[in-house]
C-alpha cells in the first residue's frame, strides 16, 4: 500500500467503498473484504447515510451500521479513516428521488450527523461529505453548517461530491471569507474513458477538465473517484459498457488500455486505476469490490508503474 495526505490526515492510496455492504454483500463477506483491505494496508473506507435505502426493507443505515459493528469487532477504530455522507435520503413527503432528496440545508446537516455516529459506533467522523449539490440552498449556509460540526468536533474534515466545479471553488472562498474549513475533498464520477459528449448523468457529477486544473492549483484539495471500474465492464465479458461511456472514441481507448495491459502482464482494471493514481493532480480511487479476487486485483494496481510514454499514450488516446 501507499499513503497520500488528504488535508491533514494520511489515508492509503485507494479508498474501500463499502455502499453495498450489509446489503447486496452479505456480513460475513463484508466483514471479509474489510479485514483484507486493511490487512494489505487499506485504511480509508467511504459510506453514506443513504447505503441502501432503495433496496425493498431497507432505509439506508444499512452500509454504516454494518461499518459499526465491524469497527466494534475488530476495536479499530482510530486506525481507520472513517468516511460518510449526507443530504441524499428520499426528503419526508411526496416526490420522487433525487428531486426530492433532504438537501444540505444547515438543519440536515445539524441533524443527520447524529444517527451516522449512532450507527458507526463512534464520536467524530474523519470525513464529512454532502452527497450531492443542493441548488436550493445557499453554498453559505451549506459551508457554514459543516464548519460547525467541525467546531463540535463531530467530524474532522468536510467535503462535498456531486457538486459542479465553479460551485467547488464558490464554496472554498465563502469559507475562507466565513473562517470555517474549507472541503478537502472532492467525490466525482471519474474513470479513465470519457462519457460520450453531452451526457447527462442527473444528480452525478462527473470530474472534468476544469475541476482538474482547479484541485492542481490547490494542494489542499484532492479529487476522489466514485465508479472507477464502470462496474466491470472493463474486464468481465458479461458487463456491457454503461451506454454513457459507449462512443466511437471510447472504442480507441479500449484499445490502447488493453495494449498497455498487455505491456505490463496487468489487466485493464489496474492499468486504469494505476493511470490516475500516476496523473496530475494524483486522483483517488474509490474502489467497488463484491469479492475478495477484485479486491486482491485493485490493490495490486498500487504496486503497478506505467511509464511516462505508457501514461502519455493513455491521455492521448483519451484526449
Ligand atoms: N458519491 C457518490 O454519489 C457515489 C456514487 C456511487 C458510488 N460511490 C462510492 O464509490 C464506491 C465504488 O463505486 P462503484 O461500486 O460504483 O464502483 P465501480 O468501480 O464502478 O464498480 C464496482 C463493481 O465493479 C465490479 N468489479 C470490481 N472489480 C471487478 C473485477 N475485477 N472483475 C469484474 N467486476 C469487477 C464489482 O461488481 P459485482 O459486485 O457485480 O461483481 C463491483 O461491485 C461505492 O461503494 C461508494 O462508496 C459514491
Amino acid at each position: 500500500m501507499r499513503y497520500r495526505n488528504l488535508g491533514r490526515r494520511q489515508v492509503s492510496s485507494l479508498c474501500l467503498g463499502t455502499l453495498p455492504f450489509g446489503t447486496l454483500v452479505d456480513e460475513q463477506t463484508s466483514f471479509a473484504l474489510l479485514d483484507r483491505f486493511t490487512e494489505r494496508g487499506g485504511t480509508f473506507v467511504d459510506t453514506a447515510n443513504c447505503y441502501c435505502f432503495w433496496i425493498d426493507g431497507c432505509d439506508g443505515g444499512e452500509s454504516e451500521s454494518l461499518l459499526g459493528r465491524w469497527l466494534a469487532a475488530r476495536g479499530n477504530r482510530d486506525e481507520v479513516v472513517l468516511a460518510t455522507k449526507l443530504g441524499a435520503l428520499p426528503a419526508p413527503g411526496d416526490g420522487e428521488w433525487p428531486t426530492n432528496r433532504e438537501g444540505l440545508s444547515a438543519p440536515v446537516i445539524a441533524a443527520s450527523i447524529h444517527p451516522s455516529l449512532r450507527r458507526l459506533g463512534t464520536d467524530r467522523v474523519d470525513l464529512l461529505y454532502g452527497h450531492v449539490d443542493d441548488p436550493a440552498t445557499p453554498l453559505a449556509e451549506t459551508v457554514a453548517a459543516f464548519g460547525a460540526l467541525v467546531r463540535e468536533g463531530l467530524a474532522e474534515q468536510v467535503g462535498i461530491s456531486n457538486q459542479p466545479g465553479p460551485r467547488v471553488v464558490r464554496s472554498r472562498e465563502l469559507a475562507a471569507e466565513l473562517g470555517v474549513p474549507r472541503y478537502t475533498a472532492l467525490q466525482q464520477r471519474h474513470t479513465y474513458l470519457r462519457p460520450g459528449p453531452g451526457t447527462d448523468f442527473d444528480y452525478q457529477i462527473a470530474v472534468d477538465d476544469p475541476q482538474l486544473a482547479y484541485a492542481r492549483t490547490q494542494p489542499d484539495l484532492t479529487v476522489l473517484a466514485y465508479g472507477p471500474l464502470l462496474n466491470g465492464a472493463y474486464t468481465d465479458p458479461a458487463k456491457p459498457l454503461p451506454e454513457q461511456y459507449d462512443h466511437p472514441a471510447a472504442h480507441a481507448q479500449l484499445s490502447v488500455l488493453s495494449e498497455i495491459a498487455r505491456e505490463l502482464d496487468a489487466t485493464r482494471n489496474q492499468v486504469v486505476l494505476a493511470w490516475m493514481l500516476g496523473s496530475e493532480p494524483s486522483v483517488l480511487p474509490i474502489i467497488g469490490v463484491s469479492r475478495l479476487t477484485q479486491l486482491d486485483e485493485a490493490l495490486d494496481a498500487v504496486e503497478l508503474r506505467l511509464t511516462p510514454e505508457q501514461h502519455a499514450r493513455l491521455d492521448a488516446a483519451r484526449g
